[in-house]
């Protein structure tokens, strides 16, 4: 058979398979190193750009934010801007880690003073509430007693906002996208957004003070990085699949956990959210594909302040070696507070 062949047909099949592994491998290079990045300004790597168009904004709106708040908040800033606006996820039925919010770092955004002097390097005539408001996010509860339930938090603390979308794991970007959308509305002069989930300490003096050391916010997402990391398509809580999002690789991106950025930032992303689609890794989609859109740039939290490996203990938080820290319970929210106020901390380290 092989003699069949005419030399010619022979060139012709090897220029084929030259262009099929040229093609191949770029290709394969696309789909192994993710998406191309400013970076690469070769032309081809635009023209995949071009038709992948993933990272551009739509023309027409692919991710509609139009809401009704069965609870506004409008009366939540109504006596000024504050420095730190807090925006924390919680659940209907996380009532306790609110309370535990509320009455220990929460506190001075309802005119607390913080266990230890002043709020960080705020002028010291600033009224505490000024310097933050902690504000908890929701959607609707598929139960409606949990829905009534709020309601009369919301008219006992004036610290809930919630939107008519379904409460749902995969509706969480909808909810912190609501939650952006709320505060350039209802807070509109709030210096920083600070968004954390409700297992979250923050020492807010230190974090004022962080902010207020550095002078380069501008355009700057200020979190934990996660350096382009692979997708989840199996069945976990983080699932998300091919169609959701067409990449082997997650662009960089800042851990949910906690994030800080400017209100213009905010400004600068909602801008982009509703012509870019939908992605349910509500950190992925905010500090990932809409910074990558608007060229946000990322200002790392220093380690040793934060570690997204690892929970702070309570003395180390209690003393200011850290700035804040995830997976604090309702009752190790008030630990730390003790702590805070007794100022006596040895051997505190046993209380975790
Ligand atoms: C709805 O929630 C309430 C608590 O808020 C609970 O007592 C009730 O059993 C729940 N109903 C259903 C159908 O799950
Ligand atoms: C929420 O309200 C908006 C505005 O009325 C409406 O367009 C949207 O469909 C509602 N969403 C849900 C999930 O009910
Ligand atoms: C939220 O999630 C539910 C269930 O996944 C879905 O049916 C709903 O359309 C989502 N969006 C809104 C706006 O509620």
């Amino acid at each position: 058979m092989l003699s069949t062949i005419s030399p010619r047909k022979c060139h012709i099949h090897a220029l084929a398979a030259l262009v099929t592994l040229t093609a191949g491998s770029f290709f394969l290079h696309v789909l192994t190193n993710g998406p191309p990045y400013r970076s690469d300004s070769h032309g081809y790597l635009e023209s995949i750009k071009e038709t992948y168009s993933y990272y551009r904004r739509h023309r027409q709106r692919v991710n509609p934010l139009d809401f009704t708040y069965p609870i506004p908040g409008t009366d939540i800033c109504r006596d000024g801007a504050p420095f730190f606006l807090i925006l924390v996820i919680s659940l209907h039925s996380r009532r306790a880690e609110r309370d535990a919010i509320r009455s220990t770092w929460g506190s001075i955004s309802r005119g607390k003073h913080w266990p230890r002097g002043p709020a960080g390097s705020l002028p010291p005539d600033t009224p505490p509430n000024l310097i933050t408001k902690v504000v908890f996010l929701f959607g609707k509860h598929s139960n409606n007693s949990y829905n009534r339930e709020l309601l009369h938090e919301s008219a006992q603390y004036n610290d809930v906002v919630q939107a008519n979308f379904t409460e749902n794991y995969r509706n969480l970007t909808l909810k912190v996208l609501m939650g952006l959308k709320w505060a350039l509305k209802q807070c509109a002069e709030a210096e920083f957004i600070l968004k954390v989930d409700d297992d979250t300490f923050v020492n807010v003096p230190m974090m004022v003070d962080y902010v207020i050391s550095r002078d380069y916010w501008e355009k700057t997402i200020m979190g934990f990085i996660n350096y382009k990391p692979f997708p989840f398509r199996y069945y976990t809580k983080w699932q998300v699949s091919w169609e959701e999002y067409p990449y082997f690789r997650y662009p960089s991106y800042v851990s949910g956990n906690i994030y800080l950025f400017l209100s213009l930032t905010a400004h600068d992303l909602m801008d982009a959210a509703e012509y870019l689609p939908y992605v349910s890794m509500e950190d992925v989609y905010i500090t990932g594909i809409l910074a990558e859109v608007v060229r946000m740039k990322y200002h790392p939290i220093p380690r040793k302040l934060y570690n997204q490996k690892e929970r702070a203990t309570v003395c180390e938080l209690a003393t200011n070696k850290r700035i804040a820290s995830h997976s604090i319970t309702a009752p190790l929210h008030y630990n730390v507070w003790r702590a805070m106020l007794d100022k006596t901390c040895s051997g505190a380290e046993k209380l975790l």
